[in-house]
């Protein structure tokens, strides 16, 4: 099996072929003065299967026309089978018509997908479980939920209680146990989590995901915000805890808030100041990919949480970095299913 990297997210690439005692297979990727780019396979290829890892944000149109490229040079230089790794999907969320006229941007990088050859797709939790549906080749739809789940026990077996309140100096994201060094370490293996925990998804359209992590979490409590948000501005209109689930603990007073994506991080920010409206004293936000985009950084790095957990499903370069931030790797994942 031969390894090859985009240039979206070469560290996630790297650590893959790192885990599978392998180096990255070469690729000429020129770019030229007008943008355009021309993608070579170097070594050979013919009659082997061929992994491509590519995430597409940012600059989804570059990294999605640069994918299509790579996959057309393996298939030509006569790769046995292309398996393209997408940790992110690109314009998932545009995947039917919101409001006539628009165009369902989803369909038509699946087919472009299809047409260049790609044979299997492996990606990380799509915004909607219809999306695979989309697809004629098989593609293998896998989850952050179980990482997550790990982190948060444990975070658990330190108690639950232990991470700083939001406005304590916070932890260096370069001393991963810290937080779990402030409470008082539990003895016994068995992680307990505790009562006063609630499991949150900030809308409506995250109620599947925070069940199932709640199974993983032997039965946590959850909770959905509803958020509504104008489709032109993007901005959110209103949102309120949905109390009448049968889920709410009044008495809860620490949250997890669990997302598939921050952009902006006003969805994440706005949860957080509602929750704490509503009795939460401590908060903390795992979710899957960041996108990170506007000002992000300032929104999250002052949001009133603890620690933003997300993964590599992109690349998160130093540049990017914010000091409640920490990023998980989604990598052992991948291998798992190559
Ligand atoms: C929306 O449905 C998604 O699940 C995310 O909540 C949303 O994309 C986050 O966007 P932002 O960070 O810009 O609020």
């Amino acid at each position: 099996m031969k390894i090859y990297s985009g240039s979206s997210n070469q560290s996630l690439a790297e650590k893959i072929a790192e885990e599978l005692k392998t180096n990255l297979s070469p690729l000429e990727i020129v770019i030229f003065p007008d943008g355009e780019r021309r993608v070579r396979v170097i070594d050979r290829v013919i009659g082997q299967d061929a992994v491509v890892v590519q995430s597409t944000s940012p600059n989804p149109d570059t990294h999605y026309m640069e994918l299509f490229f790579i996959v057309d040079a393996l298939k030509r230089s006569g790769a046995k089978s292309v398996t393209a790794v997408v940790p992110f999907l690109g314009y998932q969320r545009q995947d039917h018509i919101f409001r006539d006229g628009e165009a369902v941007s989803l369909e038509v990088i699946i087919e472009t997908l299809e047409s260049v050859g790609m044979d299997k797709l492996i990606t990380f939790d799509l915004h909607s479980i219809k999306i695979p549906e989309l697809f004629k080749i098989p593609i293998v739809h896998l989850s952050a939920l179980p990482i997550f789940a790990e982190k948060i026990k444990e975070i658990a077996r330190g108690s639950v209680r232990s991470f700083p309140p939001a406005s304590a100096p916070l932890a260096s994201p370069s001393e991963p146990d810290a937080m779990r060094a402030v409470g008082s370490p539990s003895t016994s293996a068995t992680p307990r989590l505790s009562n006063d925990t609630i499991l949150v998804s900030p809308d409506m359209g995250g109620i599947r995901r925070i069940k199932i992590l709640s199974e993983m979490l032997s039965d946590m409590p959850y909770v959905s915000i509803v958020k509504d948000r104008d489709l032109e501005t993007g901005d959110i209109e209103s949102n309120k805890i949905d109390t009448d689930s049968s889920q709410w603990k009044k008495e809860a007073k620490t949250a997890i808030i669990v997302d598939d994506m921050i952009s902006t991080g006003r969805t994440i920010a706005s949860a957080v100041d509602l929750l704490i409206k509503n009795g939460i004293e401590e908060n903390l936000v795992f979710a899957t990919h960041p996108v990170f985009s506007n000002d992000y950084k300032n929104i999250l790095q002052n949001s009133k949480t603890s620690k933003i957990f997300v993964t590599d499903t992109i690349d998160v370069p130093k540049d990017k970095k914010f000091e409640k931030l920490e990023v998980l790797s989604i990598a052992p994942e991948i291998i798992k299913n190559l």
